[in-house]
């Protein structure tokens, strides 16, 4: 079982969401015995909170579910899972920071969009619509992030 763990700032939004996407599409395709998601955030602002109830509604209007408690990127993370994805080029860098030298690299979110790179804006001070705008980013990387999986471990 290879582990993918999704990282933002607050792990309330954005990570969350990814996380739920992606054992949704992982279930749809028969890969859940084959990959996990996981999420976690580099701030410690919302340890044990659910998801931010925006991206609750977000999710579940696209017929998926969402279940997570908030926990902080630690680096004993870089041990335990075999993939890292920061939602933003802010959160690569403390998590890079926080993985010192461990040798592990960390993957940018959107290196995955086709529609075009940089950062999974954060909605947390925005309104619903901007959480529209990040399922629609996270929906789209997370397919080509899947086929790169893919092929990484030649599934
Ligand atoms: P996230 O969004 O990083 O996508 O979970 C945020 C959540 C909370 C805060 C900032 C961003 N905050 O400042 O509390």
């Amino acid at each position: 079982m290879k582990k993918v763990l999704f990282v933002c700032l607050g792990n309330i939004c954005r990570s969350p969401m990814a996380e739920a996407i992606f054992n949704h599409k992982i279930k749809e395709i028969g890969l859940e015995g084959q990959f996990k998601g996981d999420s976690a955030g580099t701030s410690n602002y919302h340890i044990g909170e659910d998801p931010d109830p925006r991206s609750v509604e977000t999710i579940e209007k696209n017929s998926i579910r969402i279940s997570h408690k908030g926990k902080q990127f630690e680096s004993k993370h870089a041990e335990e899972v075999d993939y890292l994805v920061a939602m933003d080029s802010s959160n690569r860098a403390n998590m890079q920071i926080t993985l010192a030298n461990a040798d592990k690299h960390v993957y940018l979110m959107r290196e995955f969009d086709p529609k075009g790179h940089g950062d999974v804006p954060d909605p947390y001070y925005g309104g619903i619509n901007g959480f529209d705008d990040v399922y629609d980013i996270l929906s789209r990387s997370i397919d080509d992030f899947i086929d790169f999986l893919k092929k990484e471990e030649s599934l």
